[in-house]
């Protein structure tokens, strides 16, 4: 979603802010801008074509002279207000003096607009935002002094922000301010940059101050100082980074999401390894991990399907009744919650707005609350009691991959870790198991290879409009994970079903040309797949079935049968994403479609 960029104090600020952007266009976006300070003039410059804007605003800038030194850059992606050049940031005041970016949304922004308005200042936007950059405007008139305006602005504010602003009367700096939206500052010695997320400076700077929020941060060359809304100095936060850039880039793929599936082998090596050394980033003590009764999952998307594999071996392996919501769900429940209950919430991004506030909401309640996140420093690690973080690499394409297998293996130590402190896993069989997770690379390093089957599926069924994946026990978030990324990114109706339910419904929908993917997983859920694989081929459906090597009953009922590496029990859902990612990603490429960026959705939802 939305992404901001700024910089103060260094020669060509465009460039970097261009950049930079261009970073942050896999968060999805529609449009694109830049303001920039330049001789005492505020510059405008914005694009609104779709995910081409930054290229496009690239282009519009060609002519632009590059001495500026400051500058703010954004990346929208529209809530209010559709998709134009008028309602891309920055946004103005109405003497074109100041300009504001944000990401987030003002809840209040109609009241405030109609006092705006009332009070004689013009709009010529549709947006929430507008309203801050006219706030502003007043509150500068009080003193003049921008750290100030901005601090008496936030009280009158609701809902959630991360806000920049420059002032073509302030040319040496820029003011931000933040709530429940993420904003983060590093430094060199003469720059300073402002990012969205800890992902927008990688590469500029190995660490980053994390703003808290509610207060404001002044960026001046080489230096940030961060206050509250009275103005007093506070301390924030110094948040190491340390993400090879090179992940970042495409190297010899055609796009992400096939580099990041070729990842996986390295992504869960890496991730085992690091926890294998240290369980936890930032740990819980022994006796708060004693204690523990009860464990509550939390997420969005793929990272849900994740927690739904890693909740199996929290209940087998540390014996601890386990829960699982969806995060945005969480919240209207009164889920029963103690310091004695821990509270995952997974998520790669470490930003997604619903779990983090899913995971604010346990935290008030008194529970212990760890993250499972990619992002070293994101918000979530940082509301957490402890973090685990998976070493997996920035992933760039939307939809999740490689992160998702690193979240399980992560959430399968933990288990491990777990049942061993209470007693309830002997040492042996806490070392097979971990053994396994050694082991698991190599084996998914064969399924990551094995493309052409789906590829074969993919040509022949990539025109048919509905889909059904159907699994039992752990086969079933790997059922509901092929659904996700097919939908994702090929636009197919694609459905995700507990095969035990498909005849208390979705069985009504089955007929000739209804492509039906029914995932066998080893254990006792198999037979009971092979009856709901004949109740839909009874009824016309074309079967694609993934099932074991050695598992011989399917071969005669599948229209088309791809194999899964063999593996431990623990290993084989993971093995079973694989070939349902190739399936996805063939679907769309035979239709043509652009898989990294699909339409309307964004890798880090910062909006509820
Ligand atoms: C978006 C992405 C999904 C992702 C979900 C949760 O919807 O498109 O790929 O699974 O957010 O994101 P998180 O960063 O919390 O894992």
């Amino acid at each position: 979603m939305c992404g901001i960029l700024g910089v103060v104090g260094e020669p060509g600020a465009l460039d970097t802010i261009l950049d930079g952007l261009k970073r942050l266009e896999y968060r999805g976006y529609d449009s694109a801008g830049v303001a920039l300070l330049d001789g005492g003039a505020l510059l405008r410059v914005r694009t609104a074509d779709g995910t081409r804007s930054v290229d496009a605003l690239r282009d519009a800038c060609a002519g632009l002279n590059r001495s500026a030194t400051v500058g703010i850059g954004h990346t929208r992606w529209a809530t209010h207000g559709g998709v134009s050049v008028a309602n891309a940031h920055p946004h103005v005041d109405c003497g074109d003096g100041l300009a504001v970016i944000h990401n987030g949304i003002i809840e209040n922004h109609d009241l405030l607009r109609a006092d705006l308005v009332a009070k004689g200042h013009v709009f010529t936007s549709s947006t929430d935002t507008e309203v801050m950059v006219h706030l502003l405007e007043d509150e500068l008139k009080c003193d003049g002094d921008l750290r100030a305006a901005m601090a008496r602005m936030l009280p009158q504010l609701r809902g959630a922000f991360a806000v920049a602003a420059v002032s073509a009367a302030h040319p040496d700096r820029i003011v931000a301010a933040r709530r429940v939206s993420p904003l983060v500052v590093g430094m060199t010695d003469t720059v300073a940059y402002l990012g969205s997320d800890v992902p927008a400076l990688m590469g500029r700077v190995d660490s980053v101050l994390a703003v808290d929020e509610d207060c404001v941060v002044e960026l001046t060359p080489g230096h940030a100082v961060v206050t509250d809304v009275h103005g007093v100095v506070v301390d924030a936060p110094v948040v190491s980074i340390d993400f090879d850039v090179e992940v970042a880039d495409l190297g010899r793929y055609a796009d992400f999401m096939t580099k990041e599936i070729d990842e996986q082998p390295a992504a869960v090596a890496d991730t085992v390894a690091e926890r294998l050394e240290n369980l936890f980033d930032q740990p819980l003590d022994a006796d708060v991990v004693a204690a523990i009764d009860k464990i509550v999952l939390v997420g969005c998307g793929s990272s849900y399907h994740a927690a739904m594999v890693g909740r199996v071996a929290l209940e087998s392996w540390a014996k601890i009744p386990a829960e699982i919501d969806i995060a945005s769900e969480f919240r209207y429940r009164d889920a029963i919650l103690s310091p004695t209950t821990l509270v995952i919430g997974v998520s790669q991004s470490g930003e997604t707005i619903d779990t983090l506030e899913a995971m604010k909401h346990a935290r008030r309640k008194g529970a212990t609350v760890v993250a499972v996140s990619n992002i070293p420093g994101a918000s979530m690690t940082r509301e957490a009691n402890a973090s685990l973080l998976t070493k997996a690499g920035l992933e760039v394409s939307v939809a999740s991959t490689k992160t998702v297998l690193a979240q399980v293996v992560v959430l399968q130590l933990l288990a491990i870790s777990l049942g061993e402190a209470r007693g309830v896993l002997d040492a042996a069989a806490a070392t097979a198991l971990r053994a396994d997770l050694q082991t698991l690379p190599a084996a998914l390093r064969i399924a990551v290879d094995d493309v052409a089957p789906m590829k074969d599926v993919a040509n022949a069924l990539a025109t048919a409009s509905s889909w059904f994946f159907l699994g039992r026990g752990s086969g079933l978030p790997v059922a509901l994970e092929g659904a996700l990324k097919l939908k994702e990114i090929s636009y197919a109706r694609a459905e995700g079903c507990p095969a035990g339910e498909l005849k208390h419904g979705p069985i009504a929908l089955i007929e000739p040309g209804v492509v039906v993917v029914a995932i066998v997983l080893p254990g006792p859920s198999a037979e009971k797949m092979y009856s709901n694989i004949a109740e839909v081929k009874a009824r016309g459906a074309t079967l694609v079935i993934v099932a074991p090597h050695d598992d011989h009953v399917v071969e005669g009922l599948g229209d088309f049968v791809v194999r899964t590496v063999p593996s431990g029990d623990a290993a084989a859902p993971l093995l079973a994403m694989v070939p349902l990612q190739h399936l996805a990603y063939a679907v769309a490429r035979a239709r043509g479609l652009e898989v990294d960026r699909p339409r309307n959705l964004a890798k880090t939802v910062t909006v509820e």
